[in-house]
């Protein structure tokens, strides 16, 4: 069982990488890659650019890294009530190679932010048009006001309920085993 962990930003300290990496841990050893967005470089997507050089290289290698993937595990940052642009124009991109850009995988999505929102309207976003792209959602979990729940130290939930729907929702990603 490969799961692909992709937290939906490019900040280097990114609370949704955090929470990715904290979901890892209550996954079998060795079972989940976590992915970092900026080893994707592209340029702003424009229709002109495609135009006269093609999709370039990076979209399709993120393309090719879900392909190998039995299942995919994102945690969704929001901008403004939205994808973070990073996340948008790679996905933007690769969907210029395959519309199936989450290619039929199961997909437990994530959000979370330092607001009481927790990344909900994204996560809505996402939850709600992953089957245009070919993405089964199997569950959702968005996670409010981060640095409360979360031992950044530590590098985990502290509060018990949402530790509690985290392992739940990673049941999802069947068949493997949550700590
Ligand atoms: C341009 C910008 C817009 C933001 N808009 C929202 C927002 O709409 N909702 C929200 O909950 N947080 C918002 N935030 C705060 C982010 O949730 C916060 O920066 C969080 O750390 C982003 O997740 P990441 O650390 O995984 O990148 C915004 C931050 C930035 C920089």
């Amino acid at each position: 069982m490969k799961i692909l962990a992709i937290p939906a930003s490019n900040s280097r300290k990114s609370i949704n990488r955090q929470l990715l990496n904290y979901a890892a841990t209550l996954l079998p050893d060795d079972t989940v890659e976590l992915l970092d967005i900026n080893d994707y470089p592209l340029p702003i997507y424009s229709e002109d650019v495609e135009a006269e050089s093609g999709v370039p290289q990076p979209a399709r290698d993120f393309l090719d890294k879900i392909a190998e993937a039995d299942a995919l595990l994102i945690s969704y940052a929001e901008h403004n009530g939205s994808y973070t642009v990073a996340y948008k124009n790679l996905f933007d991109w690769a969907s210029r190679l395959d519309r199936n850009v989450y290619q039929n995988k199961p997909i437990v999505m994530l959000a979370t932010s330092p607001g009481p929102g927790g990344a909900g309207s994204v996560l809505g976003s996402a939850v709600n048009s992953a089957h245009f792209f070919s993405g089964e959602v199997r569950a959702s979990l968005s996670v409010p006001s981060f640095y409360e729940h979360f031992d950044v130290e530590g590098g985990r939930l502290i509060d018990s309920e949402l530790d509690a729907s985290l392992r739940e929702v990673l049941e999802h990603l069947s068949p493997v085993e949550v700590a």
